[in-house]
């Protein structure tokens, strides 16, 4: 497999010839080349539906989309029958509450989250909860931001019906021990969804490592389409109820009742969005050649670099610790965050900011909003350096 340097990395993104410096790569990626090219040709040359025609195109795209889920399935240390292709993340953790939690949540149950959520792996459970008179319990932050495993070890000890929390905060940036908190929530018995949303597309993981039960991520935050990936361990996905349902996903229908597909495909109902499979597999592909040890150094180090950057100006506040991968969410005096984008935009460098979907944290870190800058693999120390540029013309419009 030919390797890709760090050094070429930027060359193979179209985005950056119109020279903005982008700094939320942890809202959505930008993609390269490869991969644009991989998903047109696939529509200029391939395009038939998948596991429906007998004829030699349509056999030829089942074959891309199944080779596309196996790439995925070897990317974290899976099985390919344990890979759903959904819409996003959001939609697969909608499907492990629907499906999953529908069946062992009962009144009165508890549903273990934790304080850094963002509403994705909060709102879902919530409705699941109401359904079910069942309760919401939150494993608590610390003033660092960090969650701590004496937390974890008495939230689990709750015997709540499952665990759900995410690898990477995104806007503290910690990097949770997954491992370690997965293996206390199974010492009590207690199944785990890992929201990997932040942490896939950055650094290495496996789920064969980690031992969680589901895990969820959106191919657009890795350098991919819009599509998501549910795992989940095989036993649970047969023990399982269809989330959605329709053509595709059964065995025999007859006119009062159906039978189901086997897993993966008894998850996927209608027709599939093939040509981003494809193009997922294309960016995994591409992750791959960088390697994704040195994806994580790189991201990693920017976000060292911006973080010490800013925590040189007294009137800067940072959220989070050292312990942190690829982003940095801070607040500029009494500006909002809004107006700090909103001028930083006026420089050519985009930033998010605002609540980042995550209003429980926000509220416990006692603040409405905050600035966040978020790296990717094509992302440069110069964009640090011109985005820290356009920071100190911002301030000057608030006389800061
Ligand atoms: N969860 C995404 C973000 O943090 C949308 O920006």
């Amino acid at each position: 497999m030919a390797v890709i340097s760090l050094l070429d990395v930027r060359k193979d993104f179209p985005f950056f010839s119109q020279g903005l410096v982008y700094l939320d790569s942890a809202a959505t990626s930008q993609k390269p080349k490869v991969v644009l090219d991989v998903m047109r040709e696939f529509y200029e040359k391939n395009n038939a539906n998948v596991h429906r025609g007998v004829y030699r195109l349509a056999d030829m795209a089942t074959q891309m989309y199944e080779a596309a889920r196996k790439t995925v399935a070897e990317f974290i240390g899976a099985h390919p029958r344990e890979i759903v292709f959904v819409r996003n993340a959001t939609e697969a953790i909608n499907l492990v509450a629907h499906s999953f939690g529908g069946s062992v949540v009962s009144k009165d149950d508890s549903i273990l989250l934790t304080e850094m959520e963002h509403h994705s792996n909060i709102v879902p459970w919530q409705m699941l909860a109401k359904t079910k008179d069942a309760k919401l319990s939150f494993v608590p932050i610390t003033e660092s931001g960090q969650i701590e495993l004496s937390a974890v070890r008495h939230g689990v000890s709750q015997k709540p019906k499952i665990f759900a929390f995410t690898h990477v905060s995104n806007v503290l940036g910690t990097i949770n021990p997954a491992k370690e908190f997965i293996a206390e929530a199974h010492k009590c018995g207690v199944p785990v969804l890992l929201d990997a949303s932040q942490s896939v597309p950055s650094m290495p993981v496996s789920v064969k490592d980690l031992d969680c039960d589901f895990l969820v991520f959106s191919g657009h935050k890795l350098l991919g389409p819009h599509i998501g990936v549910l795992y989940g361990k095989r036993e649970l996905l047969e023990r399982m109820e269809p989330f959605l349902c329709g053509g595709g996903m059964i065995k025999e229908v007859d006119f009062q009742s159906s039978t189901w597909n086997d897993v993966p495909w008894k998850f996927e109902a209608g027709t599939f969005d093939v040509p981003s499979a494809v193009g997922l597999a294309s960016a995994i592909e591409y992750l791959n050649k960088v390697g994704m040890k040195n994806v994580m150094e790189h991201e990693q180090a920017l976000a060292r670099y911006a973080y010490d950057l800013l925590g040189k100006d007294p009137v800067v506040t940072l959220y989070g610790s050292d312990n942190r991968l690829n982003l940095v969410s801070f607040n500029v005096g009494d500006m909002h965050g809004h107006d700090v984008s909103t001028l930083l935009d006026q420089h050519g460098v985009c930033v998010r900011a605002g609540h980042h979907c995550a209003h429980p944290l926000m509220k416990r870190l006692g603040i409405p909003a905050c600035v966040r800058v978020s790296f990717g693999v094509y992302s440069t120390k110069a964009d640090v350096d011109k985005f820290m540029v356009a920071l100190q013309k911002a301030k000057k419009v608030f006389g800061l």
